[in-house]
């Protein structure tokens, strides 16, 4: 069964399957967004069904919020929730420090309320995301619709006395339409190939009117779960300054694989 998905997959797979584990009995657990935060959902719902397991979810989309009550999943609002022991998501890029760029799937505002509302954010990706300096990725924006043109003109001309390397943007598109994500806005995404300050650039941005957050979360994550293509991870803590190695087996135990191969 295993056999049908790329390592990618697999290490996405291993990657969540292992970060399931840091869920325990009457946690209020955030819910990210993106296929590696779809099979972390997917797993945690095989551990309700077969181990009793109950916790309190708040999802960062409303995709995800639609999967997690698929599987059974309790799903409950941040504000019903206020204050959160563990947030699980993906990343588009981590760091050596964990910082991270994140939005890829569109979900960066709410991703980042969650985040920063939770004792602890745990990320989980594959050894693809890891890089040595952010940036090579799209640096993706979410602005308000309402003169969007004149705020991405403010941007690449701010982005001048910044350290990167580019400052062309490009207004995320659904087909032909503009993507509009879950909170009614746009995303430009910056094409920066390399950040030397992140924090002067998350700053700098989210001072511009029309910006409403910017996808750098900067000493935001506490861990990062890294699966590889083979069923390995490495569990690296911040604050603890640990890594961890661990190996997973591919079990034909569930539907989780069937599911998503679907
Ligand atoms: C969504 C995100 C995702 O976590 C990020 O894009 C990674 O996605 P994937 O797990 O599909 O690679 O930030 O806004």
């Amino acid at each position: 069964m295993s056999g049908e998905l790329s390592p990618i997959d697999k290490a996405k797979f291993v990657a969540a399957k292992r970060a399931a584990d840091f869920v325990e009995d009457g946690m209020r657990v955030g819910l990210g967004t993106g296929s590696t935060a779809a099979w972390l959902v997917r797993c945690l719902g095989e551990m309700i069904r077969e181990q009793g397991l109950r916790f309190k979810g708040v999802p960062t989309s409303a995709r995800t919020a639609q999967l997690a009550r698929e599987v059974g999943i309790e799903v409950v609002s941040l504000d019903d929730a206020r204050w959160l022991d563990l947030t699980i998501d993906g990343a588009d890029e981590f760091d050596g420090d964990l910082n991270l760029i994140k939005g890829g799937g569109g979900a960066l505002l709410q991703e980042k309320i969650v985040a920063t509302a939770s004792d602890q954010m745990v990320v989980i990706a594959d050894i693809g995301k890891e890089v040595e300096t952010l940036g090579a990725f799209p640096l993706p924006v979410e602005v308000i619709p309402f003169g969007w043109r004149t705020t991405q003109a403010l941007i690449e001309e701010t982005l001048i006395s910044m350290d990167v390397l580019g400052r062309s943007s490009t207004l995320r598109m659904n087909g032909s339409a503009p993507f509009v994500t879950d909170e009614g806005n746009h995303i430009l995404d910056l094409h920066l190939n390399r950040i030397g300050n992140l924090r002067q650039l998350a700053l700098v941005l989210n001072q511009m009117p029309g910006v409403v957050e910017n996808g750098l979360f900067i000493d935001i994550c506490d861990t990062v779960i890294i699966g590889f293509g083979d069923g390995r991870v490495e569990l690296r803590d911040i604050n603890e300054g640990t890594i961890e190695h661990d190996r997973l087996d591919f079990v034909e135990s569930d539907n989780l694989f069937t599911d998503l191969a679907e």
